[in-house]
């Protein structure tokens, strides 16, 4: 039996990181997702945030505008970020939790605490169009509770994992993949689709490269920093390289 090509999401968030650092018109992260597109991006990913400290509003209206690709859009599930979404129908919104004072996406969504509220909140999205997907780690509550709230999509959290193996931690790093992939094996048990992502470099995308039920990685910090060194589309051709090579 052949496995579907895993698709590879590129964020291009930390383009407009830099940008913001210096307040200039450069570089802009609409040129980056169409390298992106060009390298192989199977879709762009873009996470406004409700300070906006990279991606802005009108990054969003001008990616809407630009891209051949879907649009994955990340988002916290407020009021105000559900107003943005139903304006620009992505073909893609990730649920996730934002805190003011994190550096990046530390932990999942709590939708086993929530589910009354994120039930409503996906229905509506959805029925404009967009497939949800909840950002979540792979605890079993917050799987199941994400198919009880209606969202056809998983993303589970591996930063954890990397972290485990940037610090030379090999049994917690064993341990967490254990528990991701027992999280992938049920979540597609009761029925979702399974994304995964957060941290994932060179060194650590194989083993979820090569799990069948993974149907797409959104990868984007290590990308834009490779990107640094050697150009964004050569940096985005190797990871996909590395992908195919661990699926097969
Ligand atoms: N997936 C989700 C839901 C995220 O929030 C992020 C970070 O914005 C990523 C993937 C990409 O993580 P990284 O930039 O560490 O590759």
């Amino acid at each position: 039996m052949t496995t579907p090509r895993q698709r590879l999401g590129v964020n291009i968030d930390h383009v407009a990181t830099l940008r913001n650092a210096r307040g200039s018109a450069y570089p802009d992260p609409v040129r980056a997702a169409l390298i992106a597109e060009a390298a192989g991006a199977d879709g762009i990913t873009a996470h406004l945030r409700e300070d906006r400290r990279h991606i802005r509003d009108a990054d969003i209206d001008a990616l809407m505008d630009a891209l051949s690709v879907p649009l994955n859009f990340e988002m916290a599930a407020t009021a105000e970020m559900q107003a943005i979404a139903l304006r620009h129908k992505p073909h893609a919104i990730c649920l996730v939790p934002e805190k003011r004072e994190e550096r990046t996406t530390e932990g999942g969504l709590d939708v086993a605490g929530d589910a009354n509220r994120l039930t409503g909140y996906i229905a509506a999205l959805t029925e404009a169009g967009s497939r949800v997907s909840l950002f979540i780690g792979h605890d079993a509550r917050q799987i199941e509770a994400a198919a009880r709230v209606g969202a056809p999509v998983i993303e589970l959290h591996t930063g954890a994992y990397c972290d485990f193996v940037a610090d030379g931690q090999a049994e917690a790093a064993a341990q967490e993949l254990a528990g991701l992939l027992a999280g992938v094996a049920l979540a597609s048990e009761l029925g979702l689709e399974v994304h995964a992502g957060h941290g994932l470099s060179y060194a650590t995308v194989a083993p979820f490269a090569a799990t069948p039920q993974i149907r797409e990685l959104n990868i984007g910090h290590f990308l834009i920093s490779e990107a640094v060194f050697m150009g964004l589309d050569p940096a985005i051709r190797e990871m996909r390289r590395l992908m195919d090579a661990a699926r097969v």
